[in-house]
């Protein structure tokens, strides 16, 4: 009951997820059912509900966070700035708000917890647990906004702040490179037999992603151009590592499995961008092309991707039913291609998949509701009602940055 109380106290109630939120609930219950342990956990269940097309449900957490920190970067983009100041003054506010801005209170390491004053979580500030790549998200916008006029998009993060989800973004750092997701890996493998769970794996202990180290070097990277002094050596050590980590995770077809999100697409995206953002090219980095390549060996006939869920659980590729494609993962796909100087090789590939996105645009600005693109722990799908609109929009405003305009799309 002391760990329970802990948890509760330091998530304002949330708890770290719907799985424990239930389970922590009742535990107060059983010890007092009229008490106020029960009662602060009634207070936060409004967080964990769902209002969606069809109904209402229970959601596993809110993804405010997430999904706000990859929105912004989409808005910035698209080069908008004079039309939508106010809109991106908000998110930053949002951003710099939901930053966490203390460790969990008391003996912390006594209670297992990791450090987390400076971290961004994937839900709100309340929600307290630090993740890796929700902090070089919310890092990324916010290093964005501090080279931008503040009379449009507010005032910048203090230097402090950013250095304290540095911090973060350092030590959970494992010895290969990789980061984890919310603390340092370490523990031993065969733990992940005692996984009680049906249908989550790799739950027990914590592991490395591809996600969240390309996430974090990408962060760091623009961090070091902009703050050039700050530890300066921890943080250029921190990028060679997680480079490695990058470059030694092979799977077959050439690709590697992604995390959070299905999966060859997703993880594509983010590697191609962690490989990029240090200077890797497709001709001096054969992991970069062995991706490329990937990518386009699967470009569907109209010009998308499409990657089954299955993809998750196999840890290797499978296509969508019928080659169907879907837009979420055609804009993941896309922007990898980018990172990864295919304008400048060949832009084909990225003028079949701009065409299939603009022609899938509804009247009303909306993109149809596809196949669901998140997942956790290889069997739990997510669905971000959000990534619909995100990625299309992020996509094409890469592809109208970088790509040449074609003198005719076939
Ligand atoms: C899907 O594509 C694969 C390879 O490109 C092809 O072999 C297969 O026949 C296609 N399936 C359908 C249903 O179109």
């Amino acid at each position: 009951m002391k760990h329970i109380h802990y948890e509760d106290e330091n998530s304002r109630y949330i708890t770290i997820g719907c799985v424990e939120k239930v389970l922590c609930m009742l535990a107060c219950w059983v010890e007092d059912p009229n008490g106020d342990y029960f009662k602060k956990h009634l207070a936060r269940i409004p967080d964990y509900i769902w209002v969606a097309d069809d109904g209402i449900k229970m959601q596993s957490f809110g993804s405010q966070e997430w999904d706000t920190g990859f929105a912004i970067q989409a808005l910035l983009a698209s080069n908008l700035v004079d039309e939508i100041g106010p809109t991106l003054a908000k998110g930053h506010d949002f951003i710099k708000e939901s930053q966490v801005k203390d460790n969990p209170s008391g003996n912390f390491k006594s209670m297992y917890r990791h450090i987390s004053k400076g971290s961004w979580t994937f839900s709100d500030q309340d929600h307290g647990w630090q993740v890796s790549d929700c902090t070089a998200e919310g890092l990324k916008c916010c290093l964005l906004f501090s080279m931008m006029p503040p009379e449009i998009v507010g005032e910048q993060m203090e230097p402090e702040r950013f250095y304290d989800s540095v911090n973060v973004l350092l030590s959970l750092q494992s010895k290969n490179g990789g980061l984890a997701a919310w603390e340092p890996a370490g523990a031993s493998d065969w733990l992940e037999l005692l996984n009680p769970t049906e249908f989550f794996a790799d739950i027990v202990i914590e592991h490395e992603y591809v996600g969240c180290t390309a996430s974090a070097i990408q962060a760091l990277v623009l961090f070091n151009k902009l703050y050039p002094k700050h530890r300066k050596e921890e943080i250029e050590n921190f990028i060679t590592n997680a480079v490695h980590y990058l470059e030694d995770i092979k799977m077959p077809d050439g690709s590697w499995y992604g995390n959070w999100g299905v999966c060859f697409t997703y993880g594509s995206w983010f590697a191609l961008g962690g490989l990029a953002a240090v200077g890797k090219t497709y001709n001096n980095c054969l992991t970069m092309r062995k991706r490329v390549d990937f990518l386009l060996k699967i470009q569907r006939d109209n010009g998308g991707w499409g990657e089954s869920y299955l993809s998750c659980p196999k840890k290797e590729y499978v296509p969508l039913e019928g080659n169907r494609s879907n837009l979420v993962q055609t804009a993941w796909a896309m922007m990898g291609l980018v990172h990864a100087g295919q304008a400048e090789r060949d832009p084909t590939p990225l003028h079949r998949a701009a065409k299939l996105i603009i022609n899938s645009q509804m009247e009303d600005g909306d993109f149809p509701q596809q196949e669901i693109t998140g997942a956790f722990m290889q069997n739990c799908m997510l669905h971000y009602a959000a990534y619909r609109n995100i990625y299309p929009l992020w996509a094409l405003a890469e592809y109208r940055k970088r790509v040449p305009l074609p003198s005719r799309i076939t």
